[in-house]
């Protein structure tokens, strides 16, 4: 494997790119090819079949692309198919989850909430990742319906975005989170909105910066990094 060839991020749309931002930050002397399947975007609500068969195809284009590295930057996604696809690929895999347990360490009044689509918060793998967070923590999941529609359209601040924000955001504070854990790749997108919704003193939490320096030590390990 060529430590020059690029690394290949992908998404069901645009979320992704919140990812490729953090990796282009961390390692600036990478290429990277970004794949966001907008043709067929939201992912969320689509059924395991299918979300494996739509990342397997993505991935056969990655490496006719001649990648070393692929970053699932995508939190349906790897809920869903992150073992199948490091089972099939020869070269590092890193995926994205909930910050689930950086937020149960961190939270001040023991609840956080955890904005993500339908299909990341039923996976075995996001009720794995509870399991194994501090009992005393109490975790609210909050599906996001519609959320991730407002970001593919540029609507990053318009009435409709801030009234779906209002709907999601304010029973998590009601509830007492101080601690809104972004689980899907779009949603960074919003953090100014929903850092307004949610009022002062409530801390955001993008899993995209731990994702790239996992990515660095993955390619480092091999001699892969540019
Ligand atoms: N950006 C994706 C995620 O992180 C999913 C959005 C979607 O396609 O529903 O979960």
């Amino acid at each position: 494997m060529d430590r020059n060839a690029p690394i290949g991020v992908f998404d069901s749309g645009i979320g992704g790119l919140t990812v490729a931002r953090e990796i282009m930050a961390q390692l600036p002397g990478e290429r990277l090819i970004y794949f966001g399947d907008t043709a067929r975007v939201p992912y969320g609500n689509r059924t395991k079949e299918t979300i494996i068969r739509f990342s397997a195809q993505i991935v056969r284009f990655l490496k006719s692309q001649g990648v070393k590295a692929v970053i699932i930057a995508c939190n349906t996604a790897t809920a869903v198919c992150a073992e199948s696809l490091r089972a099939e690929l020869s070269m590092p895999v890193v995926g994205i989850e909930p910050a689930v347990l950086p937020g149960a360490r961190t939270t001040r009044t023991g609840i956080i909430g955890v904005m993500a689509t339908t299909k990341t918060l039923a996976s075995a793998k996001y009720r794995h990742l509870k399991s194994i967070a501090p009992k005393e923590v109490r975790i609210i999941d909050c599906p996001c319906p519609g959320l991730m529609d407002c970001v593919e359209a540029g609507e990053f601040r318009t009435p409709h975005t801030m009234a779906l924000l209002r709907e999601y955001v304010e029973p998590l504070v009601e509830a007492g989170a101080d601690t809104l854990v972004l689980g899907c790749t779009h949603y960074p997108f919003l953090s100014d909105a929903i850092r307004l919704t949610a009022g002062p003193g409530i801390r955001l939490i993008d899993p995209a910066p731990a994702v790239a320096r996992q990515l660095k030590r993955r390619l480092d390990e091999p001699g892969l990094l540019n």
